[in-house]
């Protein structure tokens, strides 16, 4: 039997990058797979994909600050499937800047997808897996949001928000059947880690050498993560931060 047979599963972000990757590992592990994104055109592209695995697929268009699309693309969910299993809280954006050139501007802006995107996904999906007493939740954070770096007041705050908005969640959830835990990837090779690259005058190689395995991760690194989280083989986890980070959190 494959790992999500049977399972419904929402990932936002999931027309590109880490979301992309888990959608088509979800998708080959048997999971009908929802991916939303602001991204139209990448997200149709990367629906064909998915429907090449499995033809129970769905893509709708979301932006993850504003609750009135979580309400739309709740309702159009359960109107296909009757119920969520999984979700992933993927989508994120990532600025690197001082503190004196981060404008007010910037700071909601960032907060608005990387938090309350988080908060609102709790509270639009938490609802619909509490009817059946059953779901896992997986949100994502960042190395950054264990540990502090120069520049990274801003997407680190945010980051923190989810580390420990996930435990207070799990812990108002625990009784309900309901999972919800956080991952923690260092630098993923996707356009984040180019940005990455060209803020901090780093090459590819500096930075994969800042790594004790050596590298930075893939993004199917990642989704072995949170294919593990989102399966019941890791049904005594909830709160609780996975790290996956090539050993950087260990030497810091
Ligand atoms: N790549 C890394 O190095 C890294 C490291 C740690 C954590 N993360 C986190 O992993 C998650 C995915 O990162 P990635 O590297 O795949 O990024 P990515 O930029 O490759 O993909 C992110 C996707 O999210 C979408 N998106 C952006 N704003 C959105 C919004 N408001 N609503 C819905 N979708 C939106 C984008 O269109 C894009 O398709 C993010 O939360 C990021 O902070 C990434």
């Amino acid at each position: 039997m494959k790992r999500l047979e049977n399972k419904v599963a929402l990932i936002t972000g999931g027309a590109a990058g880490i979301g992309k990757e888990t959608a088509l590992l979800f998708a080959k592990e048997g999971a009908k797979v929802v991916i939303t994104d602001i991204d139209e055109e990448k997200g149709h592209e990367t629906l064909d994909e998915i429907k090449q695995i499995n033809t129970e697929a769905l893509f709708f268009k979301h932006d993850v600050s504003q609750e009135e699309d979580w309400k739309q693309v709740v309702a159009k969910i359960i109107e296909e499937f009757n119920k969520i299993d999984i979700l992933f809280n993927n989508a994120g954006i990532y600025i690197i800047k001082s503190i004196p050139e981060t404008n007010i501007e910037t700071w909601n802006r960032l907060m608005s997808i990387n938090v309350t995107g988080v908060f609102l996904g709790l509270k639009h999906v938490l609802p619909k897996m509490e009817k059946k007493q059953a779901g896992s939740v997986i949100n994502s954070s960042s190395l950054a949001g264990l540990t502090g770096a120069p520049g990274h007041t801003l997407y680190g705050a945010s980051k923190g928000a989810v580390r420990v908005m996930t435990k207070d969640a799990a812990a108002e959830y625990a009784s309900k059947g309901i999972r919800i835990n956080s991952i923690h990837p260092g630098y993923i090779t996707t356009e984040m880690a180019d940005y990455a690259s060209e803020i901090t005058n780093l090459s590819k190689e500096e930075l994969d050498s800042t790594y004790p395995l050596g590298r930075m991760g893939k993004p199917s690194e990642v989704a072995n993560m949170a294919l593990f989280l989102a399966s019941d083989e890791s049904s005594f986890s909830t709160g609780a931060e996975f790290v996956i980070d090539g050993g950087s959190s260990a030497i810091q």
